[in-house]
């Protein structure tokens, strides 16, 4: 809870600075940074964080590689355009908590389907790239999988 408030404030401070634009230059070609950019605000600011926290913990572990820090700008460009944002988000947050079966079907309301897909709309979006790298943003909210650096991707992203 306390760290959905946080996100809540986030969005609304959220600018980036010099540091990171000179960091995404560093990890990401051109079709990437465009993106990246049409994500909104608060969605950059929140992957910037993830990216740096994967760094620090991946160096820390041993499995630092600099697609998984790809995979940590990139893994919510699926939302771009989705009408996701604050406040839908923090619907469906409730809502995906008490009727998670029944609101993947709903496709017809946009932030709902973007909700669900948006891994996999951004693997389209990517496509064609690093085959390791579409796994990892294909499977960020799969929990089932056995890969060391997904599960650290996915921890970071659920901690920022
Ligand atoms: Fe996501
Ligand atoms: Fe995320």
């Amino acid at each position: 809870m306390f760290y959905r408030i946080k996100q809540f404030f986030q969005t609304f401070v959220a600018k980036l600075e010099k540091k990171d634009y000179d960091f995404i230059n560093f990890y990401l070609n051109s079709k990437e940074k465009e993106l990246f950019y049409k994500l909104n605000k608060a969605d950059q600011y929140h992957s910037l964080k993830v990216a740096r926290q994967v760094i620090d913990r991946s160096v820390k572990e041993g499995c630092y590689d600099i697609l998984l820090v790809k995979a940590a700008l990139l893994h919510d460009v699926g939302k771009i355009n989705s009408g996701l944002n604050v406040l839908t988000k923090s619907i469906m947050v409730i809502l995906d908590r008490m009727f998670s079966r029944q609101l993947r079907k709903v496709k017809k309301i946009k932030f709902i389907k973007y909700y669900y897909d948006h891994p996999k709309i951004a693997v389209q979006y990517l496509y064609p790239t690093d085959e390791y790298l579409l796994f990892l943003i294909e499977n960020h909210h799969n929990y089932n999988i056995n890969d060391k650096k997904l599960k650290l991707l996915q921890e970071c992203d659920c901690k920022n």
